[in-house]
């Protein structure tokens, strides 16, 4: 694991790149952020450039105290707070109805916007030293996979100039993003803060609103943190024939099952490192001279939940007749 973290005078100058209107990227504890000043529409429209993001997918606002929240988004929801004091810092995104400074691009013409307190020393010193709120989304190429440490981020952005180090990823997927609704709340992208861990903090009954999701939340497509090689998941998609030329990746560490390489999520069956490894290892994949990536599929508790949702995102474009859930 790289450890190398970024140093104060690293952070002031990136913080100088955001006060002049450029983009950052930056470490968070989910993934690596591409960020920009969220007040400030012409630095956040050229993150959807370096993205290559289509301008219906709205960001992410990121802020480093709870201050700042009645600048970026309107509620007196004491939920929200008590979600506040459970989970940030953290991987948890709130959507809110946005305040008046929050440009239309930031939410894509919505009335909400997302917002969330990051769980890493750099991102909230970047924040602080800024002075404002960052717009960030995963610092990927669109559709592509998030980055879990800095050199991902290079190798997919190499024209964003400024990248700091904070070492690998500690959660290594997206963050949960939840809408609080009146009777309960919905989850609109599923991370490491799960859906029981959320009832204990909002005990109403959760309704579910499983086909409320691609209107609430424009970015959560079917097909999205999609490697270029083609992914297979076992069980759900017949594989190949002649397996010798494909990697494989197994839940957790087994005998050799006759693919050109192998890795494991897990060296103990635990799923929480399993969504560490996850994105890592289809990094790998992608890089090594394999011809296409097998993964087994794991158990959908818990965390397990968000981990299979991002398998059956990156395997869905390859495969006409997916299982996804509808
Ligand atoms: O962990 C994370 O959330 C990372 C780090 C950098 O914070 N960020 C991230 O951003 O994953 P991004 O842009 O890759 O994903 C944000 C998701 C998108 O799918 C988007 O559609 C949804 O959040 N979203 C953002 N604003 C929204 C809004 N106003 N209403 C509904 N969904 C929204
Ligand atoms: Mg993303």
């Amino acid at each position: 694991m790289s450890q190398v973290i970024a140093t104060n005078s690293e952070i002031s100058r990136a913080a100088a790149i955001l006060q002049q209107g450029g983009l950052v990227a930056f470490p968070t504890e989910t993934v690596y952020g591409l960020g920009a000043n969220a007040l400030n529409p012409i630095a956040v429209a050229a993150i959807f450039e370096a993205k290559q993001r289509p301008s219906f997918d709205p960001l992410i606002v990121h802020i480093a105290e709870m201050d700042s929240l009645a600048q970026v988004a309107v509620t007196a929801d004491t939920r929200v707070f008590d979600l506040a004091q459970a989970f940030w810092p953290g991987p948890l995104t709130i959507i809110l109805p946005k305040s008046d400074l929050i440009p239309d691009i930031v939410t894509s013409g919505l009335p909400d916007v997302a917002i969330r307190m990051p769980g890493h020393p750099v991102a909230l010193e970047l924040i602080r030293q800024a002075g404002f709120p960052l717009a960030a989304p995963s610092a990927n190429r669109f559709g592509k996979l998030s980055p879990v440490k800095a050199s991902h981020v290079k190798k997919q952005l190499p024209d964003v100039s400024c990248v700091l180090d904070g070492g690998d990823c500690t959660v290594g997927l997206e963050s949960t993003v939840i809408k609080i609704l009146d009777d309960g709340f919905v989850i609109l992208r599923h991370g490491a803060i799960t859906s029981l861990m959320l009832s204990v903090v909002l005990p109403e009954s959760k309704r579910s609103y499983e086909n409320m999701v691609l209107e609430a939340s424009p970015g959560m497509m079917k097909s999205h943190y999609s490697p270029e090689k083609c992914v297979y998941l076992i069980g759900i998609h017949p594989l190949p024939k002649d397996i010798s030329e494909g990697g494989l990746i197994t839940f957790i560490p087994k005998v050799d099952q006759g693919f050109k390489l192998q890795r494991h999520l897990s060296q103990n069956g635990d799923l929480r490192e399993a969504a560490v490894n996850l994105f890592g290892l289809l990094h790998e994949m992608e890089e090594a001279e394999v011809q296409f990536i097998a993964v087994e599929t794991v158990p959908e508790t818990g965390i397990g939940i968000a981990v299979m949702d991002r398998l059956l995102k990156a395997s869905y474009r390859f495969h006409t007749t997916g299982h996804y859930h509808e």
